[in-house]
Parts: C-alpha cells; sequence; structure tokens
C-alpha cells in the first residue's frame, strides 16, 4: 500500500491534480473529494514536537488529496454517529468550514465530504490583516451559525463558537504538523468587512481564520 507521504509527493506533482485548475473547471457544480486517507501520519507524540505557527508560505497550491484529508482532519466524520473529529458544543452543529483559495470559496460538507461552491471570488486577502494571507494557497474561516445557539447571549454564543473554533484549529495544526506543512490559526481579521465580503447570513459571524500551505524556503 502506497504511504500517505509518498501518496502525496505523486499527487504534487501532477499539474491536473492540484486544488486551483481542478476546482476552478467545476463551475457551480458541488465538487466530491477524494476519499480522506484515515490512516498513517506521524506518531503523536512527534507531532506534538513539531506542533508550530508558521508564517511564512509558498504559494504551491495543495494537492486535492491534502485538501481532503486536511478538512476530514480538521471536522470530518470519524464515526457511524456522524461525529466528528473535533468536539462541539451541546451536540450542535455550529461550526462551518469554508475553505478560501485562488478560485473562490468554498463550503466543506463533511456528511458528503464534498465541497459546495460559495463565491467564486479570491478573497484570500480580506481574509486577515497579516500579508501572507493573500498568497498562502488556502485560508480555512470558520463561520458559526448563531442562529443554532438557542437561550444564550451573544457573548455566550462568541465562546462556545470560539471554542469549537479551537478545537477545529488544534486538529488541523496537528495534520499540518504530521504532513510537513504550515498552518497559522488567526483572530486578526476585520470581522465585519470578512463577514460582508462573504455576504454571511444575519446570525451567522466568523470566528477565526487559518491559513495552510506549504512552508517558504
Ligand atoms: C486565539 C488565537 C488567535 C491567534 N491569532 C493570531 C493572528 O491573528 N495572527 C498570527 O500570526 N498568529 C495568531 N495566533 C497564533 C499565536 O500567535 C501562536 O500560537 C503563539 O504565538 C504561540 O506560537 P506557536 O503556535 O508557534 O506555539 C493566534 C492563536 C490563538 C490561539
Amino acid at each position: 500500500m502506497m504511504t500517505r507521504r509518498a501518496a502525496s509527493a505523486g499527487l504534487a506533482s501532477s499539474a491536473l491534480l492540484t486544488v486551483t485548475p481542478g476546482l476552478a473547471a467545476t463551475g457551480s457544480t458541488v465538487v466530491e473529494l477524494p476519499p480522506p486517507r484515515t490512516e498513517g501520519g506521524k506518531p503523536l507524540i512527534q507531532t506534538l514536537k513539531l506542533r508550530r505557527s508558521i508564517r511564512e508560505y509558498s504559494d504551491q497550491p495543495l494537492p486535492v488529496q491534502v485538501l481532503s484529508d486536511l478538512l476530514w482532519a480538521a471536522f470530518g466524520i470519524n464515526r457511524p454517529s456522524g461525529d466528528r473529529t473535533a468536539p462541539y458544543w451541546r451536540h450542535i452543529m455550529v461550526i462551518d468550514v469554508y475553505a478560501a483559495m485562488a478560485d473562490g470559496v468554498w463550503l466543506y460538507e463533511p456528511k458528503r465530504h464534498v465541497l459546495h461552491p460559495h463565491s467564486r471570488a479570491d478573497i484570500r486577502a480580506q481574509t486577515g490583516l497579516q500579508d501572507f494571507v493573500a498568497n498562502a494557497p488556502l485560508n480555512l474561516v470558520y463561520v458559526a451559525h448563531g442562529e443554532r445557539m438557542r437561550d444564550i447571549s451573544a457573548n455566550e454564543r462568541r465562546l462556545y463558537a470560539s471554542v469549537d473554533s479551537g478545537f477545529i484549529g488544534q486538529n488541523v495544526y496537528l495534520f499540518c504538523a504530521s504532513e510537513g506543512l504550515a498552518t497559522v490559526f488567526r483572530g486578526a481579521v476585520d470581522y465585519e468587512k470578512l463577514n460582508r465580503t462573504m455576504q454571511l447570513e444575519a446570525d451567522q459571524f466568523v470566528t477565526f481564520a487559518q491559513t495552510v500551505g506549504y512552508p517558504r524556503g
């Protein structure tokens, strides 16, 4: 069986399988991601030793298999019950994970492991206040459904949605550490502007963003 690393290297060398051209061609249709590879990776303790924030990115796109694996690790389904790789508040699905890439913004749907086109605009530069976000291949944007968090205050909504996002963010950190990818979880975001740019519904709000790519140099 091909190891995860060998498979990544093979995919990375194939221009056809890079995320940008592969997804851009699909127009407004849903994109099926390849099944995530749920075996292998570095041992946990080694991964914890490697976990860190990185802020210098190559503009090399992520192969679609790596994107698939990453999204599954972030908040994919890991049990027949439909529950996720990250814990979540009151068993209510509050957070959606969006992928902002050069070819547009995509909403990850864990149930079918697909990407829904959200917008064809390249909004990477608007996902944060730091320069590297514009050229890194992927910025994950964590968006909360406030309307699903009934009977609690706005502050509590922000709190629990932030905690849910933090767990997802740590999954992304660990996946990236295991795979030799760079990532940084980010709160330096112009939230009003990004909510507007993404044309979110009135009760939806961005909690955090997280850049992912290959380290530069
Ligand atoms: C809630 C939160 C918000 C953060 N926001 C940013 C940010 O906007 N920009 C950034 O470069 N790093 C951000 N970070 C990353 C931290 O700066 C980083 O984790 C910390 O300096 C420790 O470094 P390490 O992750 O390499 O261990 C954030 C981390 C957390 C937990």
